[in-house]
């Protein structure tokens, strides 16, 4: 087999696993094995760039940069739905549909899947072109990123669609990804997003689509729109995209179902109000559609939602408990999240005793006073939250619920910046919750990863006076440790081996574990990346941060905020002097600066960089990157997937094209 005949092999046969994985949900072949095939088309597709293709499966990885996602008019409007709360609702639109048409009419029910909607569309069955709703009329061009979730199809295996379509759906985030998400957020000091919506519209307009492939969003698709002719049926129609290869709402999961009158459709709306929990993903409703599309035609349109359909709209799930008492929690950034303390209620099988209040607005919203009677509700967020108040069942004698001035952990007098609604407790280097969160934070596995050590110990040696700060864990001794309880001779020896290991954590984790209010783990790369040395972040302006891709006003002012801190400065000089990594490796080997005055476009997919290390590699060597082809770009380094519309533009200016290996040998030989 010739490798171009190779590559169409593994092309085929990952996408049809693909298909049989992430649609069907009845993998053929174990991930190891599909891991080894994707492997070696990966490795195939880099010996032989000529035979790129942006549909073949090794793309789901993403890797594209979209600056700014390009406004698209939708072919056809893409319209919203009409809601219904009631029965009665229900019933009203049953009785106008049916005054309406001639014959009575067959509706289907689907589920109202809460996500985010989306427009595909496909010519001779590849995937061309994938647009938000935006206004309805146009959307945003988010193709890039909709490629890599790998329940879409780049490509259609079978036969029997148009030559061009369009395929409507929704794309969401599966609960427990976001639950994982959410959770290394919060560890990582970042945000939580409010719910699993918020989550795959904030990941489907990240720019780094190779970061929206590591989200894992999943999809449902229900409505195709052609000029061809196809089944005069909606229920028909989902069957055959179905077949065409898509994923679609089965029958047999009972997502989709036929009902001839509201009895039947109540039956189907009863079944999932019920049965939603069980969900391993969020539905706001079910969805009632007249089947026949000559019936639909019929109906017609009002200036926003289709005539023909109607969304059913289920209550959040909430129960009524009285609020005992609030307390308010510090974070390891200082962040003071009030939390109300309920009597024990069931919701949606749990039994639910904290809900979050979010932030001081939030309890002058509710007008809260203690033992209110007081709705909450569950989303798919990791706490549930107070939605409301009882006011008629509120005592007289009720005492409002006060924000507290002072930390409740150390006293210190609590601040809000203008524009944020969370308080803080500003008090980071004497705030016992803030001490200890630091130090977690500070060994944690993306940060120094320090082997043995973990919250309970961290408290441990917290409460026992030997660490105030993460400083002080390279003063431990094996001695220290010993006679402490819980710690035996090779536990103390583990901790101490693990703390000297964390000295070659690279710079960036060490920046990461510094905790530098808004300070995650992509912006702490970013800086590492861009002045190569706490030395250089450190003299960096607000200016010079500010020119940093990604860094806003939010971040720049913290981290000055953090070098002014005199206590904070005494600890990195511990850190330092601990002998822990404080600058990039390529600037520590002072490279020579051997592409000085030559412009770079870095373009693709690399084997050997990550595009961002490449890019500051390109800098260190003392050359510029610009981000698109002009008549002042000297090379353009392109990756496996370098699109066409580039490949003409440096032809068009004269530009040379580098592989990544002629690249690797221009930087080894130096510019001749
Ligand atoms: S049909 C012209 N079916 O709900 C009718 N929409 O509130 C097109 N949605 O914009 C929509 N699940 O984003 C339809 N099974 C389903 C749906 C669904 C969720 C969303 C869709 C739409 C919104 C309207």
């Amino acid at each position: 087999m010739s490798p171009q005949e190779r590559i169409a092999f593994l092309r085929k046969e990952l996408n049809h696993h693909n298909h049989n994985y992430y649609v069907l949900d009845q993998p053929t072949i174990s991930d190891f094995e599909f891991d080894k095939l994707l492997e070696e088309l990966i490795f195939l597709e880099t010996q032989h760039p000529e035979f790129f293709d942006a549909q073949s499966p090794s793309q789901r990885v993403g890797g594209t940069i979209t600056k700014k996602f390009e406004t698209v008019v939708h072919k056809y409007p893409m319209r919203s739905l009409g809601n219904s709360y009631s029965k009665e609702e229900l019933e009203e639109f049953i009785q106008r549909v049916t005054k309406d048409l001639d014959e009575p009419a067959t509706f289907t029910c689907e589920l109202k899947y809460d996500g985010v909607a989306i427009g595909i569309v496909y010519e001779k069955g590849v995937l061309v072109r994938a647009v938000t709703r935006g206004d309805g009329t146009a959307g945003d061009d988010i193709t890039a990123n909709v490629k890599t979730i790998k329940s879409i199809p780049l490509i259609l295996q079978e036969t029997g669609f148009p030559d061009l379509f369009e395929i409507r759906g929704e794309i969401f985030m599966p609960l427990e990804r976001f639950q994982q998400l959410n959770q290394s957020r919060v560890e990582e000091g970042q945000e939580p997003f409010a719910n699993p919506r918020n989550c795959a519209s904030g990941t489907l307009k990240m720019q780094d689509s190779a970061e929206v492939a590591k989200r894992h969003l999943d999809s449902y698709l229900y409505y195709v729109l052609s000029e061809a002719p196809l089944a005069d049926g909606h229920m028909e129609r989902i069957t055959q995209a179905g077949q065409w290869g898509f994923k679609v709402p089965q029958a047999s999961q009972r997502f989709i179902a036929q009902a001839n009158n509201l009895d039947e459709i109540l039956a189907f709306i009863d079944y999932w109000n019920e049965a939603r929990s069980t969900l391993p993903f969020e539905i706001d409703g079910v969805v009632v559609k007249v089947n026949s599309i000559e019936q639909q035609e019929q109906l017609g349109y009002t200036a926003k939602s289709p005539r023909w359909a109607i969304a059913y709209k289920f209550q959040a799930e909430q129960a009524i408990t009285q609020l005992e008492t609030v307390t308010y929690q510090v974070g390891r950034t200082g962040a003071i999240t009030p939390v109300a303390n309920l009597t024990p209620v069931l919701l949606a099988g749990t039994t639910v005793k904290r809900a979050s209040l979010h932030n001081a607005d939030q309890i002058g919203r509710l007008d809260l006073h203690l033992m209110d009677w007081v709705y909450v509700e569950k989303g798919g967020e990791i706490i549930p939250k107070v939605v409301g108040v009882d006011v008629k069942r509120r005592e007289p004698t009720a005492q409002p619920v006060i924000f507290p001035e002072h930390c409740p952990e150390c006293g210190s007098g609590l601040m809000r910046l203008e524009g944020e609604a969370q308080h803080f407790c500003p008090n980071e280097t004497g705030c016992p919750p803030q001490i200890k969160g630091k130090i977690a934070h500070f060994i944690s596995r993306k940060a120094l990863n320090i082997d043995g050590l973990g919250a309970e110990t961290i408290e441990q040696l917290y409460s026992v006076g030997l660490i105030q700060t993460a400083a002080d864990l390279y003063d431990l001794t094996f001695e220290q440790l010993l006679p402490l309880e819980r710690f035996a001779e090779k536990s103390a020896q583990n901790v101490i081996a693990g703390i000297a290991a964390s000295k070659d954590i690279p710079f960036e984790r060490v920046l990461f574990g510094l905790g530098i209010r808004h300070v995650g783990e992509t912006v702490a790369k970013k800086l590492a990346r861009h002045f190569g040395s706490i030395e250089a972040l450190q003299a960096a302006n607000l200016e010079a941060l500010l020119a940093v891709d990604e860094i806003g006003n939010r971040i720049a002012e913290s981290i000055l905020d953090y070098f002014a801190n005199a206590n904070l400065m005494q600890q990195l000089n511990r850190l330092k002097a601990a002998g822990l990594q404080m600058e990039t490796h390529q600037k520590a080997n002072s490279l020579q600066q051997i592409l000085v005055g030559k412009t770079f476009v870095v373009s693709g997919k690399f084997e050997g960089y990550e595009r961002d290390a490449l890019k500051s590699l390109i800098e260190n060597l003392g050359g510029k990157v610009a981000s698109s082809i002009s008549k002042k770009t000297d090379y353009v380094v392109a990756g496996a997937d370098m699109g066409p519309s580039k490949k003409q533009k440096a032809e068009e200016f004269g530009v040379e094209i580098l592989s990544e290996a002629a690249f690797n040998l221009l930087i080894e030989g130096g510019l001749s």
